[in-house]
């Protein structure tokens, strides 16, 4: 969805998300440095070249060598929601790769701006409860599109969280039944996401994401765990091929994304990473 049809409530939001990930990775860089260089070889090391590509929630290209990465293909879209990633994606970039860059400001959902407008309207918490559990996420647009290779970039487990806040922020202090009604809508996101990268024309699939949440006390030996994945994105995650394509690479990694003490006193926040290639 062009940023034109996406709600300015959105678009902030976006944008405020964006600058935190940038503040916070000036607090860490240190700590975050070998889930970026992990994320960007596995793109390398399974990205053929000379394709048309496109990137799903390419941020500010933290986490992926975008000279190399431009320079190999002829056309690279550049997909994410936040506006403020349009200067990262420009500086940096001679020229001639950036001739190569097609941005894409857009939300990857294609559903957000509606869903929110349903929040938004409804008459009733009740109300808002069933028709939390029966919504369904359309196709995203761009898995209609020629590409020849999408990575998905430490996104998925992303996607649902903008939509649980605009949840959250109408409905404060939800009831099990309500969790569970979001949970189910979450999940949506994500099936819609991972049925996209199948059904897309793509001889080459790669995700990066997001599969556990940890959090940590550094007094205590105690983890609590959180998931990152919601309904069946677990199991289409593990898809062992789809559509003609094989599993051709298979990685994971922790990412220490709030080390205690840095972000917060209370606890820290460790990621298990999850990198998955498909090809035909
Ligand atoms: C954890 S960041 C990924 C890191 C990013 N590759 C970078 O280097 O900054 C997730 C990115 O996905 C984007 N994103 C999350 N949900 C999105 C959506 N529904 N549509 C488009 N982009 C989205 C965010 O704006 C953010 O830039």
């Amino acid at each position: 969805m062009p940023l034109s049809l996406f709600s300015s409530a959105l678009s902030r939001q976006f944008a405020q998300m964006g600058s935190r990930i940038v503040e916070r990775h000036r607090r860490c860089e240190g700590w975050w440095a070998p889930h970026l260089k992990n994320t960007a070889d596995f793109i390398s090391q399974h990205l053929p070249s000379g394709a048309r590509v496109a990137v799903l929630g390419a941020g500010r290209l933290l986490d992926i060598d975008a000279a190399s990465l431009i320079s190999r293909n002829d056309e690279v879209h550049l997909f994410d929601a936040d506006g403020s990633c349009l200067r990262a994606w420009r500086s940096g970039l001679g020229s001639d790769l950036r001739r190569r860059i097609v941005p894409r400001i857009e939300d990857v959902t294609c559903c957000l701006s509606d869903w929110q407008a349903l929040v938004r309207d409804c008459k009733s918490v009740a109300s808002l409860e069933r028709q939390l559990a029966a919504l369904r996420a359309p196709l995203p647009a761009w898995a209609s599109e020629e590409f020849d290779a999408i990575v998905s970039l430490n996104l998925l487990g992303q996607i649902p969280l903008y939509w649980r806040d605009v949840v959250r922020a109408r409905l404060a202090g939800l009831s099990e039944p309500q969790e569970e009604a979001l949970a189910a809508s979450m999940g949506e996101l994500q099936r819609a996401h991972l049925e996209g990268l199948a059904r897309s024309t793509a001889d080459r699939v790669i995700v990066v994401t997001d599969s556990e949440y940890y959090f940590y006390e550094a007094s205590t030996v105690e983890w609590r765990v959180e998931a990152a994945l919601f309904g069946s994105a677990r199991t289409l995650l593990q898809s062992p091929g789809v559509e003609g394509r094989a599993v051709i690479g298979k990685d994971t990694w922790l990412w220490h994304l709030a080390p205690q003490f840095i972000e917060h006193n209370d606890e820290g926040e460790i990621h298990k990473v999850e990198a998955i290639a498909w090809g035909r």
